[in-house]
């Protein structure tokens, strides 16, 4: 299995809860926006934590979808 993790540029607003939640796979850009550090996850235990920073994320900025 292998997912695809995005963050919506335009509806993130800096919340960083998924840089802090999940370092490996977030990070914060110079526009104080989440980017993912990686497009494609294959391990489990960072799609779950990808899953949990998407529930997190309180304006929903954050899409793990199927690769
Ligand atoms: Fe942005 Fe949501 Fe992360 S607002 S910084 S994608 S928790």
């Amino acid at each position: 299995m292998a997912w695809k993790v995005s963050v919506d540029q335009d509806t993130c607003i800096g919340d960083a809860i998924c840089a802090s939640l999940c370092p490996d796979i977030f990070e914060m850009n110079d526009e104080g926006k989440a980017q993912p550090k990686v497009e494609i996850i294959e391990d489990e235990e960072l799609y779950n934590c990808a899953k949990e920073a998407m529930e997190s994320c309180p304006v929903g900025a954050i899409t793990v979808e199927e690769a």
